[in-house]
């Protein structure tokens, strides 16, 4: 879709790993690309719901804005802010709360998933140790979207529910007061299978399997060398398509390079020659990121700037779209 808002939030928690740049960050710099707006920010209050640690939180922001700043995440071009320096979002986020029923909210996948929690626990009270915070947490979400007229949301499936809520919130809204709020659409890049982490599950923090980004290249082939593979043979014949470890060393090769290892599969190629050949393809790829991210990651005051100087550009445009609503509703 080409002359579109594009907005996306990152959360910034934990080590950025391998799963997060194929399955996020590339597919939304690419999005940006072609996209008339774009508009991507570290979602540090959609963070506070997990993070009590004024230290930890700020180190998380940097981390996590230095990753895509290191990736190519082009501050001209996209508008890249920290969400609490956009104050109308959380405005917004109460008027909408006005406009969602508490039943849509019981429904949201990370409170049921604390409830069952709970519940399996046999813990008493179901709600023990959910805060309003994460409760609500879709509409915040909702707010952070729907404040800038976005049409599409690039997103990992996990979060399509909340991206359908967000939806059905500017529709109730919009049925009552005409169509002030676009509505926003998830998209999911459909050719990225998910990143097989180091023990051949999902890649992923909670699993602690991950490969992180900026990784020393002594330290990168150490980790690829642990991950997990099967007992055939060297010289016997492969499935390519079956294989974690080719799926990763295409996300980073030419097409040409990725013909040339699925031959290798197809005659018979060993694990180590294999992992040898992902280590080049993302050593080569991770080369430039690591040094710019080292740099970055080294002057945080440059970091917290640009991210200032993308809240006033952001903040250029929630405010008019805040005034539009507090017309709407009769707040002024
Ligand atoms: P984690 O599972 O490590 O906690 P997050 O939930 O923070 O990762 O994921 C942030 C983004 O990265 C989401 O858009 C998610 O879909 C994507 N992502 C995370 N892990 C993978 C993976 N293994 N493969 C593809 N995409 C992933
Ligand atoms: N909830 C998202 C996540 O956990 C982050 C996020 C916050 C977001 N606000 C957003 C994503 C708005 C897309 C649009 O990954």
């Amino acid at each position: 879709m080409t002359a579109s808002i594009v907005l996306t939030g990152i959360k910034p928690t934990g080590t950025p790993h391998l799963g997060n740049l194929v399955g996020a960050i590339k597919p939304a710099l690419a999005l940006a690309e072609s996209a008339a707006k774009s508009l991507y920010f570290v979602a540090d209050y959609h963070a506070l719901t997990a993070i009590h640690d004024a230290a930890k939180l700020r180190a998380c922001v940097r981390e996590v804005a230095a990753t895509w700043l290191a990736l190519g995440l082009d501050p001209e071009r996209v508008i890249f802010y920290r969400q609490s320096d956009v104050p109308e979002i959380f405005e917004l986020s109460w008027i909408l709360s006005c406009f969602t029923s508490k039943g849509l909210m019981n429904r949201a996948h990370a409170y049921k998933a604390a409830v069952d929690k709970n519940r399996e626990g046999g813990v008493e009270d179901l709600d023990a140790g959910v805060s309003m915070g994460l409760f609500g947490y879709p509409v915040l979400m909702a707010a952070d979207i729907l404040l800038f007229r976005t049409n599409v949301v690039p997103v990992g499936k996990d979060q399509v529910q909340h991206v359908e809520i967000a939806r059905d919130i500017a529709q109730r809204f919009n049925t009552i007061y005409g169509p002030v709020l676009s509505l926003p659409e998830a998209r999911i890049s459909k050719d990225t299978a998910v990143v097989p982490g180091l023990d051949g599950r999902k890649m992923s923090k909670s699993y602690d399997n991950i490969v992180p980004l900026f990784l020393p290249p002594e330290k990168l082939k150490k980790l690829l060398f642990k991950f997990k593979t099967d007992s055939t043979a060297p010289s016997e014949p492969k499935d390519p398509d079956a294989s974690p470890l080719f799926h990763l060393y295409r996300e980073f090769s030419s097409a040409p390079e990725t013909e040339a290892l699925r031959q290798r599969f197809l005659t018979g190629i060993g694990w180590g020659e294999a992992k040898e050949a992902v280590f080049t393809v993302l050593d080569r790829a991770l080369t430039e990121p690591r040094r710019r991210y080292a740099e970055l990651i080294a002057d945080p005051a440059k970091i917290d700037a640009l991210l200032t100087e993308g809240a006033v550009r952001a903040r250029a445009l929630a405010v008019p779209m805040l005034n539009e609503v507090r017309q709407a509703i009769g707040a002024r």
